[in-house]
């Protein structure tokens, strides 16, 4: 198998990370640097990226709700609850498909599967995201309709996005709306509402593909089963190898 495919499959980074890891020259086979992204793999062979070798476990795929307050990573330096805490039970080196901030509840799915989770995250690839987003302020069709044309963030131009309004509450001034998007840029839907003027003050995220949460608790997790993963990956339109 090639270096990359096998750094992708032991979940320690996707195919292209892992070529990046290749190129600053972190990665050995039987203490041999490799430099040629072409390598191979054999049976026996001992992997190590960064010093430490890697093993091919068994491909594991979990539903959390995700609370408030945890961070979408594998471990935090400040020492904060991270998403891998509540998954206590779980053996392998699993880490999530995608981030969601320290403040945005919902849906997260974990694996150790690196081409799974690239296949899931490229926009190209145009799985819906589903978020709802209470909002501060009046939502209208005048005011957020650039979302659906697509809104300059840090720069670059997101991709149309898909909304509707949930509700409107003209005395609290505050309104919830549902958007679908197909990125997952830093703070992607904070900012698109940001930048038509509507301030988030509180996000989850209800849906991801196929999947939805029902049934899961805000801290709850579950193993998802093959009907579920191959439905995800049907719901790919562009599938990466
Ligand atoms: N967009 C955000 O702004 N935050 C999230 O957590 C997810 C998407």
């Amino acid at each position: 198998m090639r270096i990359n495919k096998y750094i992708a499959h032991a979940g320690v980074a996707s195919r292209r990370k892992a070529e990046e890891l290749i190129k600053k020259g972190l990665v050995t086979i039987n203490g041999q640097l490799v430099t040629e992204l072409a390598t191979m793999v054999k049976s026996g062979d001992v992997v190590e990226v960064s010093g430490s070798p890697i093993y091919n476990e068994e491909k594991v795929y979990y539903l959390l709700n995700k609370p408030r307050g945890v961070i979408s990573s594998v471990s935090d330096d400040k020492g904060r609850q991270t998403v891998i805490d509540l998954l206590p039970q779980v053996k392998e080196r699993i880490y999530p498909v995608g981030r969601l901030d320290w403040d945005t509840t919902g849906l997260l799915i974990l694996t150790n599967d690196g081409d799974f989770t690239d296949k899931m995250i490229h926009p190209r690839n145009e799985i819906d995201k589903v978020y709802v987003a209470r909002v501060k302020g009046l939502a209208t069709k005048e005011n957020l309709r650039p979302l659906t044309r697509g809104v300059v963030i840090d720069g670059k131009k997101t991709k149309p996005a898909r909304y509707t309004i949930i509700k409107v509450d003209r005395e609290k001034n505050r309104s919830v709306v549902e958007l679908v998007i197909h990125e997952g840029r830093n703070h992607q839907v904070k900012k698109m509402f940001e930048s038509v003027g509507l301030l988030v003050d509180k996000l989850s995220r209800t849906r991801f593909g196929t999947l939805d949460l029902t049934g899961l608790r805000p801290g709850d997790y579950r193993r998802l089963n093959k009907k579920e993963i191959s439905q995800l990956h049907n719901a790919a339109i562009n599938k990466i190898k």
